[in-house]
């Protein structure tokens, strides 16, 4: 093993978040609950509703058989309901072309609706400890800034860092050495304000010791670069999601009419999303999360 990989290990040991319930389980079915609810969740807020999900759907089977509209009842508290719908989905696919057993190569996993490259590596490492590196943007950082140096501007390509990670990865530690560079970037190697004193690889790392301010600068002329965004509350995820709370606060199996839905809905939108309910509507059927009937009820699917 890299004295590298020793070192994060033995960091880890005593400073990473070891209990998170899903590391605790360690097995595949909950790292795929999991890595879905992580996908675009923070740690905390996924936490309690892990734990309550998990006892709803205990396995595999139980998701499969579950009703789309439960489960998106479930996810509540979780935002991006669209990532409900394609756990489902999986969850479905599993139990019929697997019979129930998450595939835990990366060819398959990717095959599944919802699952790119770090999902899949991600359900590989935690959930069956192969030997790879779920490189995500954080992972990816730390490894930039450890052999290439600061990661703005970026020195080297994604897939020069990804092999960099994959390289590192200690055989038969993949889920520790996962679970420690990820707690090691929301600690000790973030993106703002990186702790390189105190950093048990300052001695090992191209970009230490980074300075503050320069950070902060190269930041700005990055952000500068990009386009001007509109406020959450001014885009379509956030009606998308107040029209999806709306009808899951209906009780299980009803539904509401269209005009009331609208009705509901307006008071609580941007002014410049008021027009578009019916063509989020529109949209949120497509991706299969509601249903609208002919005589223009709404409900959960
Ligand atoms: N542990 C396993 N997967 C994780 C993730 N995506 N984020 C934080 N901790 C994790």
């Amino acid at each position: 093993m890299s004295m590298i990989g020793a070192r994060i290990l033995a960091w880890y040991k005593s400073n990473g978040r070891l209990m998170l319930p899903w590391r605790v389980v360690r097995n595949p079915y909950a790292t795929l609950v999991s890595e879905f609810m992580l996908q675009q969740t923070q740690v905390d807020r996924v936490t309690p509703k892990f734990d309550a999900f998990m006892k709803a759907y205990p396995d595999i089977f139980a998701l499969a058989r579950a009703g789309r509209g439960d489960i998106i009842r479930q996810w509540v508290g979780l935002g991006y309901n669209s990532r409900a719908v394609r756990l489902h989905a999986v969850a479905q696919r599993i139990t019929s072309d697997f019979a129930g057993r998450i595939p835990e190569d990366e060819a398959t996993l990717r095959s599944l609706p919802g699952i790119g490259p770090y999902t899949a590596r991600a359900i590989m490492a935690f959930g069956y400890n192969h030997t790879v590196c779920a490189t995500d943007t954080n992972i990816a950082r730390i490894i930039h800034r450890l052999f290439f140096g600061l990661e703005i501007p970026p020195k080297v390509k994604w897939a020069t860092v990804d092999a960099r990670a994959q390289e590192l990865v200690p055989s038969g530690k993949a889920h520790d050495f996962n679970g420690a560079l990820m707690d090691f970037g929301s600690t000790i190697c973030t993106a703002r304000k990186p702790a390189c004193k105190g950093c048990p690889l300052a001695g090992d790392c191209i970009a230490a010791p980074i300075d503050h301010g320069l950070l902060q600068e190269a930041r700005k002329d990055i952000a500068g670069k990009n386009k001007p965004r509109i406020p959450f509350e001014q885009s379509a995820r956030f009606a998308r999601g107040r029209i999806v709370d709306r009808l899951r606060a209906l009780p299980a199996g009803s539904s509401i009419s269209l005009l009331d839905l609208q009705a509901d809905i307006e008071p609580v939108l941007h002014p410049v999303l008021r027009g578009d309910i019916l063509g989020i509507v529109e949209a949120l059927q497509d991706d299969g999360l509601i249903r609208v009937d002919d005589r223009k009820t709404v409900a959960l699917v």
